[in-house]
């Protein structure tokens, strides 16, 4: 398993780490993973998967790199200190090693919530902070906000199909050292991978380098610089395949053939903001509307 350095600590995170979001997959697959060398567990307190991080990690909590986030309706001051306490009851831990920002919250200001996870650190609870889906004036707020520690990286959407990062936030976190936490790498499910694919790329690209196509598609999402990803799989056999993406890189030609041959979009930093707004109700019924339209412009609209 390759390691990359976490955001400008000094340590050092596994590149393929394991996603707990929908995970109903039990101990075992994450205990699989751990042994793997996949030391680097994601979660959060709305994800309903602490309490089975807690039972994996059991027994070798030292080894493990705990990610989790507190909700974006706990941003308050009083509200991240009780959250971060919930989170340790049930992971069963005394600390966490990466505190995150669910979501960013326009009715919480962000340096209350900052200022709350900082003294989380100074408490010992937490050891680094992080956030996701942050845009780079949303970055450079929080940066400027930061009284003693930084912000060590940021959890995005990133994979063959959604390369909306690369808009610029990518560069900009290469250049801050901000570790870029790569969600959903398997494009939420390959399906939608494959859907991008018009021509077969990816089972060409699998063939020509003896790797499996959940491989290939990791690989290429750790080959970026400053890039860790957190694929997400439920049984044994999906967690192993994905540590498999590690310890090897794409030659530069397949690399080539799936930056050519895989369509992809990149969100605007205007369609981001639009999907912040939409009341929390109306994403379920619109994700199933945009599953039943064709690939082509589900594509489009995911
Ligand atoms: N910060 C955020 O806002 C945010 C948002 C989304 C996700 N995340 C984090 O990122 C993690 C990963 O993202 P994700 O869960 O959205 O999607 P993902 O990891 O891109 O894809 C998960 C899907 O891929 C399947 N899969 C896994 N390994 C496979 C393999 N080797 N071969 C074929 N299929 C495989 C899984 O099936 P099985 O389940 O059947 O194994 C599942 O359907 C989450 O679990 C969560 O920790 C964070």
């Amino acid at each position: 398993m390759n390691h990359k350095p976490l955001g400008q600590t000094g340590i050092a995170i596994p590149e393929i780490g394991l996603g707990t979001w929908g995970y109903h997959g039990g101990a075992e697959p994450l205990r699989a993973g751990l042994d793997a060398g996949a030391l680097l567990i994601d979660t959060a307190e709305s994800y309903g998967s602490e309490l089975v991080v807690g039972e994996a990690i059991e027994g070798r909590r030292d080894r493990v790199f705990v990610a989790t986030k507190v909700s974006r309706n706990h941003l308050r001051r009083t509200e991240v200190l009780a959250a971060a306490d919930e989170s340790l009851r049930r992971l069963r831990t005394d600390w966490i090693d990466l505190y995150q920002v669910h979501e960013p919250n326009a009715a919480a200001p962000l340096e209350e919530t900052l200022g709350a996870m900082e003294d989380l650190v100074d408490a010992g609870k937490v050891r680094f902070i992080g956030v996701p889906n942050f845009s780079v004036p949303e970055l450079e707020r929080a940066r400027n906000s930061m009284r003693k520690y930084p912000i060590v990286s940021n959890q995005v959407r990133y994979n063959l199909a959604d390369r909306s990062i690369e808009g610029g936030l990518l560069a900009y976190c290469q250049a801050h050292e901000i570790t870029v936490i790569a969600y959903s790498p398997l494009g939420r499910e390959l399906q939608r991978l494959h859907d991008c694919d018009p021509r077969n790329v990816l089972a060409e690209v699998a063939g020509e380098v003896g790797k499996s196509v959940s491989q290939i598609v990791l690989n290429w999402c750790v080959s970026h610089e400053g890039v860790v990803a957190i694929p997400k799989g439920n049984s044994i056999e999906h967690v192993l395949e994905n540590c498999g993406a590690s310890g090897w890189r794409l030659p530069a030609e397949q690399f080539r053939k799936l930056d050519e041959g895989i369509l992809f979009h990149r969100r605007t930093e205007f369609n981001s903001a639009l999907r912040r707004l939409l009341p929390a109700g109306a994403t379920p019924f619109l994700k199933q509307c945009v599953r039943r339209l064709p690939p082509s412009l589900r594509r489009r609209l995911d």
